[in-house]
C-alpha cells in the first residue's frame, strides 16, 4: 500500500555560528514511514528536531540530504499540497483580522467562494470551540484560542494528510480534550495525522504509533502496545501478614518496599530471577499472596530511558 508520508535518510544541518559558520546537525538520517489513516505521534525533548522535520515535510526549509514523499509524490508537488493541511509550532496570524475574516481568506485561497466559504469557516470555528469570539481581532485572542484557530485553518481545505506541529501546547485541559476528541473524529473519517508533542499523555490516547526523536536521531518506534509491553522492569509483589525483619533477608532482589496497611506490605522486585522462589520464601515465613504484577514502563519511562541514552551517546560522539 502506497504511503501517506515517508521519509529516506533525511537529513538537516544548520548553519551556526557567525564569523565561522559550522554546521549543526538538527536531524539525522530520518527514515520513517506512516500509513494512510494512521494518527502517528511523533515524540521528544525539546531541540530534537520534530519542528525541523516538519519544516522540511512542508517544504519551508530544505534537506541536506535523503528525500521525503507525502501521498506518494516528492514533498512539494503541487497537487498534493491542495491535499495537505499544517500546524505551524507558533502560529501567527495578521492581528487586525477577526477568526470569522482569517479563516474566510484561507478558505477563498482554496476556492471556496459565497455561501458555502461561509458555511465552512462556521462549521470550522464551531468544531475547535470558539464561539461568539469569531468576531473578535485576533489581537485579542489568548495563546490557547489562537491555538484552535490555527487549527481550524490547518482543516479548511479537508485535508487527507494534516501535520501538526505540538497542537496541545497553550491549551487548558478543557482545550487539549476538545482538541483530542477532534482528532479521533478526523481519524474515525480516515485523515492522517502526524503530529509532534511532548506530552506524552496526549500521545497514548491518540496514536497508533509513535516515534521518539532526540538530538536529532529516531530512537524509537512502533506501536505503542509493542513499546511499552517488551519493557518490564521488574515485578510488584503484594504480601499480608509480613514480618518486617523478613524483608531484609531477601536480599537486594527486593528494589523498594513500602508498608501500605499493617503488615500489608508492597515489594518491588528487580528482574534479577524470577519471583517464584521469594515468593516461596515469604510464603514459607507465613505471608499471605495478595497480588504478584508484572511492572511495565509508561510511555514517560520509555520516553526518558531513550532520551537519556542518545544524549549519553552524543557526548561520547561528540
Ligand atoms: N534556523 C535554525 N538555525 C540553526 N539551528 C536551528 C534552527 N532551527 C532549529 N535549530 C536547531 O536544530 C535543533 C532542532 O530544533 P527543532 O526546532 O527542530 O526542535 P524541536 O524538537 O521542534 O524542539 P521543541 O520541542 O523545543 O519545539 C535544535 O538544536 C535547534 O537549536
Ligand atoms: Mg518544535
Amino acid at each position: 500500500m502506497q504511503s501517506a508520508i515517508r521519509t529516506e535518510e533525511l537529513t538537516k544541518d544548520y548553519a551556526v555560528g557567525f564569523w565561522r559558520k559550522r554546521p549543526h546537525r538538527a536531524l539525522d538520517r530520518l527514515s520513517i514511514d506512516v500509513a494512510p489513516g494512521e494518527v502517528f505521534g511523533f515524540l521528544g525533548p525539546n531541540g530534537a528536531g520534530k519542528t525541523t522535520t516538519l519544516k522540511l515535510l512542508m517544504q519551508l526549509i530544505f534537506p541536506t540530504s535523503g528525500r521525503a514523499e507525502i501521498l506518494g509524490q516528492p514533498v512539494g508537488a503541487v497537487a498534493v499540497r491542495r491535499r495537505l493541511g499544517y500546524l505551524p509550532e507558533n502560529p501567527y496570524f495578521y492581528d487586525y483580522l477577526t477568526a470569522e475574516e482569517l479563516l474566510g481568506y484561507f478558505a477563498s485561497l482554496f476556492g471556496y467562494v459565497g455561501p458555502e466559504r461561509r458555511r465552512r469557516v462556521s462549521m470550522l470555528l464551531d468544531r475547535v470551540g470558539i464561539g461568539a469570539e469569531r468576531r473578535m481581532q485576533l489581537r485579542k485572542f489568548s495563546k490557547g484560542m489562537l491555538q484552535r484557530v490555527g487549527i481550524a485553518q490547518a482543516l479548511i481545505n479537508d485535508p487527507e494528510v494534516v501535520f501538526l506541529d505540538e497542537p496541545m501546547s497553550g491549551l487548558d485541559p478543557v482545550g487539549r480534550r476538545e482538541v483530542r476528541a477532534l482528532m479521533l473524529e478526523l481519524r474515525d473519517r480516515g485523515t492522517t495525522l502526524f503530529f509532534s508533542s511532548h506530552i506524552l499523555a496526549d500521545a497514548e490516547a491518540l496514536c497508533s504509533r509513535v516515534a521518539i526523536l532526540a538530538g536529532g536521531r529516531l530512537t524509537a518506534i512502533g506501536q505503542l502496545s509493542e513499546l511499552l509491553a517488551f519493557e518490564i522492569r521488574g515485578w510488584e509483589l503484594v504480601v499480608a501478614d509480613l514480618r518486617p525483619e523478613l524483608i531484609d533477608r531477601l536480599g537486594d532482589v527486593v528494589r523498594h518496599h513500602a508498608e501500605i496497611a499493617p503488615g500489608r506490605y508492597a515489594l518491588e522486585l528487580t528482574l534479577a530471577e524470577p519471583p517464584e522462589r521469594l515468593l516461596a520464601e515469604v510464603l514459607g515465613a507465613g505471608a499471605r499472596l495478595v497480588a504478584l504484577n508484572p511492572l511495565r514502563d509508561t510511555l514517560e519511562d520509555v520516553f526518558m530511558k531513550h532520551v537519556a541514552e542518545a544524549s549519553s551517546h552524543r557526548m561520547t560522539t561528540e
